[in-house]
């Protein structure tokens, strides 16, 4: 078989292959990795959640993902095609929303069909369809009524759901969630976890969100990766076959609390010959 089929036929969305990453060649000659050996195989439209402590490398693998940052070693390949730059497949939100202070919500929307290619060139052209588009989505995650506000007239919780919106703007292949409710009131964040479930369910991208919220992941993912700390590893892997649709009343049961208490107990391993250690060193301190 000639290698460029074989290689279109792979069926991953997303495919690292022995990936690690130094921030710069100082720490790559020290062997100094902020993430190393990142074996890591997506389906297409497959949810994925990575938890872990801070400092651990989530973001970093985020930059990874999305060619903001080329590995040191190893090999990226998404939707099909090795990543050489920033990629266009993807839409990102962050833990803080970042809309621009002087537009609209729905101006804000509109950004990434304003930069991005092949919308960027039809925008004046299309500016209608493309405003029908964004009022259309914002009205899906409850913002109807608040199109024409400006950012700073809504709440926090409202200002996430429009960058999310602004994140799906172009009909991305891929979501990447940074902590995206991290700052938000458990409410308002299980509300969130909804109208995420809802827009994945319809139009079935693929995710990945990085969380410090187990339950977040469980309720969310197909599948929840752990990463450990130096060296910033990715450790467990665990499939969630809860069944779907799921609704907030799943996580109080007990097969749900189960799996986040498995996932706690991965972390908690990994931390404990850290706080072991300091256990030590103050016992021989105060010795
Ligand atoms: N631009 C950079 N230059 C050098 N080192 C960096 C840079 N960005 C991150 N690092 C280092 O890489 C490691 C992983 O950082 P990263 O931001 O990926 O962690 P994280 O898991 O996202 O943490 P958090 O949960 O706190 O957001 C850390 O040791 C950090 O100091
Ligand atoms: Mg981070």
């Amino acid at each position: 078989m000639p290698k460029n089929t074989q290689e279109a036929a792979t069926p991953w969305f997303v495919d690292f292959q022995d990936v690690w990453l130094a921030y710069n060649d100082e720490l790559l000659q020290q062997n100094n990795f902020a993430v190393e050996a990142i074996e890591l195989k997506i389906r297409p439209g497959e949810f994925i959640a990575i938890v872990g402590p801070s400092g651990c490398g989530k973001s970093t693998f985020m930059k990874l993902a999305t060619g903001l940052k080329m590995p040191s070693m190893g090999k990226i390949r998404i939707d099909g095609q090795p990543v050489t730059g920033p990629l266009k497949v993807s839409g990102m939100a962050f833990q803080a929303p970042s809309l621009l202070p002087w537009r609209t919500t729905v101006d804000n929307v509109l950004l990434p069909l304003e930069i991005v290619e092949p919308y960027r060139s039809q925008f004046k052209h299309k500016r209608k369809e493309y405003e029908e588009r964004a009022r259309k989505l914002l009205q899906k995650v409850g913002l109807g009524g608040y199109e024409d506000k400006f950012p700073w007239q809504l709440s926090g919780g409202m200002q996430q759901r429009a960058s999310i919106c602004r994140a799906l703007i172009h009909e991305p292949k891929m979501l990447l969630l940074d902590e995206p409710f991290g700052a938000l009131d458990a409410f308002t964040r299980e509300e969130l976890w909804c109208i995420l479930r809802d827009l994945w369910t319809e139009q079935r991208f693929n995710v990945i969100l990085v969380t410090h919220d187990l339950r977040e992941s469980v309720f969310l993912a197909d599948t929840v990766y752990v990463m450990s700390k130096s060296p910033g590893r990715f450790v467990v892997k665990r499939e969630i076959d809860l069944p779907r649709p799921r609704e907030l009343e799943l996580t109080y049961t007990k097969e749900f609390t189960d799996i986040v208490l498995e996932l706690r107990s991965h972390i908690g391993a990994f931390r404990k010959p850290a706080a072991a250690a300091t256990a030590t060193a103050t016992a021989t301190a105060t010795a």
